[in-house]
């Protein structure tokens, strides 16, 4: 099964995305053949900051390889580096109805949000139906806000196969059940435009601040209380292992336990969870060069299948 997965370079990650989507991909590895790229051509959508985009691909990059994403045996790379998914974009726009792409909601809701309305926010679902399709992708592992991309996607491979014949493979998207729905500091849905986030590779200070903020009720040390809906806990059930999890709950319901407490070992425990990947990424981050290489390497494997895709392409429509 090939298995794609884009990532926006969009800053710093948090436990709502490890746990929330990137280990999910990362295990995923090990069963198909993956294709994971860094979408720097669609960050250009929004990042206006030449310096800031750079960085951020350099983040994402060290944040995946540090997570255990292994270059040996999944494809990574920088879209930007495979110049066949461009060429393919254009083809495929010649395809797609201006109709189609004026029903999709992400466009909707960024122009609504202030982001200027132009061509290439317009035309970034054809960008994304070429990353798909030039990798013949069969399983593409989607959140909730790009499962229209992905319908698009097959809209569009479906019109060229019927104008063109059978070229392109429709690809299905994944949503995953089994992943964990994070809550925030705030109990709501863990995420950076809602600034409730617990980012795993920031400093012990920065962190503490932040746990410090989860809110709690207003039950006194002494009181008993019920682990179950507590965000502290649910958190710590992400972190913790089976008996220390038991063992928490155990002195919430029997009272003397009080929230600064929990707070404290979730903490200690966040921090012990991350530190041998955190360790893994600050090492990396004194190697630019092999980042550099690694994502080189990606960039060869991918274009081996791209090209191939993009000839097959270029023969249906005429122009080899
Ligand atoms: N649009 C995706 C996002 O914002 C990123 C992306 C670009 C992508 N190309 C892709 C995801 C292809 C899956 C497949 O998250």
């Amino acid at each position: 099964m090939r298995y794609l997965s884009g990532i926006q370079p969009s800053g710093t990650l948090h436990l709502g995305n490890y746990f929330g989507a990137i280990r999910q991909h990362i295990r995923s590895q090990d069963e198909h053949e993956g294709f994971f790229f860094i979408a720097d051509f669609h960050a250009l959508t929004t990042v206006r900051d030449p310096e800031a985009l750079r960085q951020g691909v350099l983040d994402v990059a060290l944040d995946y390889l540090a997570l255990g994403l292994d270059p040996e045996k999944v494809a990574f790379f920088r879209q930007s580096d495979v110049p066949e998914v461009p060429e393919l974009t254009w083809i495929l726009s010649t395809v797609t109805p201006m109709g189609l792409l004026e029903r999709c909601h992400s466009y909707k809701d960024k122009t609504a949000k202030g982001i200027p309305a132009d061509h290439g926010l317009f035309a970034y679902p054809v960008l994304m139906a070429a990353d798909i399709l030039i990798y013949d992708s069969e399983k593409v592992p989607v959140g909730k806000d790009q499962v229209q991309h992905v319908e698009v996607t097959r809209d569009i491979a479906q019109r060229f196969n019927h104008l063109y014949g059978e070229t392109l493979v429709l690809p299905n998207y994944q949503l995953d059940d089994s992943t964990a729905v994070v809550p925030g500091i705030d109990g709501e849905k863990m995420s950076k435009s809602y600034g409730n986030t617990l980012e795993m590779f920031a400093s012990e200070k920065a962190l503490k601040k932040s746990i410090g903020r989860i809110v709690t009720d207003s039950k006194s040390l002494e009181e008993p209380k019920d682990p179950e809906g507590n965000i502290i806990f649910m958190l710590y059930q992400l972190v913790a292992g089976p008996e220390e999890v038991t063992a928490m709950a155990d002195r919430f319901r029997q009272g003397g336990y009080g929230y600064g407490d929990a707070k404290k070992e979730l903490l200690r425990r966040i921090l012990e969870y991350f530190e041998p990947y955190r360790e893994r990424r600050e090492g990396l981050a004194r190697q630019p060069d092999l980042v550099r290489d690694i994502l080189g390497a990606g960039a060869k494997k991918a274009r081996a299948t791209a090209s191939k895709t993009l000839e097959r392409v270029s023969r249906a429509v005429g122009i080899r």
